[in-house]
């Protein structure tokens, strides 16, 4: 059986912000949204095309999807896309060589995905010492965020 439907898996553990993401592109793409887990990974096997999301914590996606990532069957060519929240923004760290999105791209290629595309958009931020300070990128995801990441969705539909 060709698969047909399309799957969002995220998590989302310290504001929200990447639920904010999830939640505006999966009626685009006509996607279901779920946290990992035993349901998540079926519906993954079924799809054509899954997005990975999550914040950034110590550089990387959330160890949970990281882990999720890892443990899942091979993709034998199914079309994926990461998206991500930070605090920093993905742009401030590429500068100095660092990818965010590195480790889960990696473990994706390696079960035999198809990376089709990639989002990023700054996520308020409380960790540590930003917190005692009131945050940084407080109000993000806002409404530019997410109409970029609606255009990102559309433009994963059409192909380009
Ligand atoms: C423990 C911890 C570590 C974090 N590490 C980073 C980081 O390395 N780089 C960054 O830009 N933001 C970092 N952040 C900020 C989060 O990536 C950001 O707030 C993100 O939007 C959270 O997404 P969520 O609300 O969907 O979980 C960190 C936050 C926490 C709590």
């Amino acid at each position: 059986m060709v698969p047909t439907s399309r799957t969002i898996v995220y998590t989302s553990t310290h504001h929200g912000n990447t639920r904010q993401v999830a939640e505006v592109m999966a009626p685009v793409l006509d996607a279901s949204t779920l946290e990992p887990g035993v349901e998540a990974e079926e519906a993954v096997r079924g799809s054509s095309l899954v997005g990975f999301g999550s914040g950034i914590f110590f550089g990387a996606h959330h160890r949970s999807m990281l882990e999720f990532a890892n443990a899942l069957h091979q993709g034998h060519g199914a079309a994926a896309f990461l998206f991500s929240t930070s605090g920093t923004g993905y742009r401030l760290p590429r500068l100095i060589g660092i990818d965010y999105h590195r480790k889960l791209r990696r473990i994706l290629r390696r079960k035999g995905y198809t990376i089709v595309g990639e989002f990023h958009c700054k996520g308020f931020d409380t960790y540590g010492p930003w917190g005692r300070l009131g945050g940084v990128s407080k109000g993000h995801p806002n409404e530019f965020d997410l109409a970029r990441a609606r255009e990102f969705a559309r433009r994963l539909l059409s192909g380009a």
